[in-house]
């Protein structure tokens, strides 16, 4: 059954609201550049033989596709990765199943972040895989309570997944020395280094990906829902090696549907390679900066993050309030938010937080009806007598 209503919004079972204002999900702000992006790339398509792009599967991409892809990658990688080490990917959420199937397996433990994108506890217990949190502090992953986690667990220790730069939800960010510790302590115990890199393209400038301080074990994952279009679905990967990146991402090796949609991958390579994408990128960034202002100004308790290219706000409840007590009520007045238990791993973080994406509503007067909604309930919460 489909549960999004026509405007794409979930539809959600209690409510007088039938369209909340949407902070629960975390989807860049609209950019007026992604409609020019298509309208002039299908009528560049109009020129040329596309039909044969969708006569035929994909796979890891074209060559053409992974040399746009691998321009991207160089944003952050510093420079283009080898060819043979990059594959294009339907989403990260892809990538992420094929590696946990490969690298972890029923059994095996995965180690994340104590919080971490939500998505990954249901995926992991698909494959019967265990999850074990590694605490965090203000540059995320502790490299102290990862050597304690891979000692105890031994070789059921397999990968750890984490997000270095703009973690979600906390937009913890690693500096490059914690990164060279994590890489230390990931070769120690020999463990898989599965790097999402969602946000890091975000910030006009970032430490360099966790990846390349320990490339022999690290799987890079550069998805462009955050950055460029939330539903193009495309990710790309780089692997440790040419051998194993086609290895595993070989199309017969397991038959899920983690393939890039080759007409998906005809628009980004052509966004890529003539410069909108960068334009988009540009226009994410100006939107994002307008949203975290009005936020900063409607919102008296926002601390002010350094990481400013960030659209996700994680933000401290008031003593007054309980978590549900406080997500029922912004749905009752109207307005969805991520509650922060819902992104811990085996831990109460997270119990007195909650996450506000400032991308999902169109335009300012949604934004600003629903972060002025926000503000008045957690104002309200000691008045109205809600404890927790
Ligand atoms: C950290 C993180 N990784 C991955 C994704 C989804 O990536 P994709 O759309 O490429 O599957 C999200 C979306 O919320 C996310 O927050």
């Amino acid at each position: 059954m489909n549960d999004l209503s026509k405007t794409g919004r979930p539809i959600l079972p209690v409510s007088h609201n039938a369209n909340p204002i949407d902070f629960g999900r975390n989807f860049p702000p609209p950019s007026p550049v992604v409609q020019r992006a298509l309208t002039e790339t299908f009528a560049d398509f109009g020129a040329a033989n596309i039909a044969d792009a969708i006569r035929f599967p994909r796979f890891m991409g074209t060559l053409s596709d992974r040399e746009a892809g691998a321009m991207w990658l160089s944003r952050r990688l510093g420079q283009k990765p080898s060819l043979e080490r990059v594959l294009l990917a339907n989403g990260s959420q892809s990538v992420l199943a094929m590696l946990m199937a490969r690298f972890v397996k029923p059994g095996g433990v995965l180690l994340t972040e104590e919080l971490t994108y939500p998505a990954i506890k249901p995926l992991s217990s698909l494959f019967g895989i265990e999850l074990r949190a590694v605490s965090m502090d203000a540059e995320g992953v502790d490299p102290v309570s990862l050597e304690e986690v891979c000692v105890e667990l031994g070789d059921n220790a397999r990968a750890l997944y984490c997000m270095p730069t703009l973690h979600n939800p906390t937009s913890a960010t690693m500096s490059e020395a914690r990164r060279a510790d994590i890489a230390t302590v990931a070769r120690r115990h020999d463990l898989w280094l599965f790097e999402d890199d969602i946000y890091g393209v975000l910030p006009e400038k970032a430490p360099p990906p966790l990846s390349l301080y320990a490339p022999e074990r690290s799987w890079y994952i550069l998805g462009l829902s955050k950055s460029l279009a939330a539903q193009l679905r495309l990710a790309y990967v780089v692997g440790p090696n040419s051998d194993i990146s086609q290895n595993v991402f070989w199309p017969g090796v397991r038959t899920t549907n983690w393939m890039v949609a080759p007409l998906v991958a005809e628009v980004a390579s052509h966004w890529l390679t003539n410069g909108i994408g960068s334009e988009i990128l540009q226009s994410v960034r100006a939107e994002t900066l307008r949203r975290r202002a009005l936020a900063s100004s409607i919102l008296p308790r926002m601390k002010r993050f350094p990481s400013e290219f960030n659209y996700h706000l994680w933000i401290d409840l008031p003593e007054a309030w309980q978590l549900d007590a406080f997500v029922k009520a912004a749905l009752d007045a109207g307005v969805v938010v991520g509650p922060g238990n819902s992104f811990a791993v085996n831990t109460q973080q997270g119990a007195r937080k909650f996450r506000i994406g400032l991308g999902v509503p169109s335009d300012q007067d949604e934004l600003v009806r629903g972060l002025k909604a926000v503000a008045s309930i957690l104002d309200s919460g000691g008045r109205s007598g809600v404890t927790r």
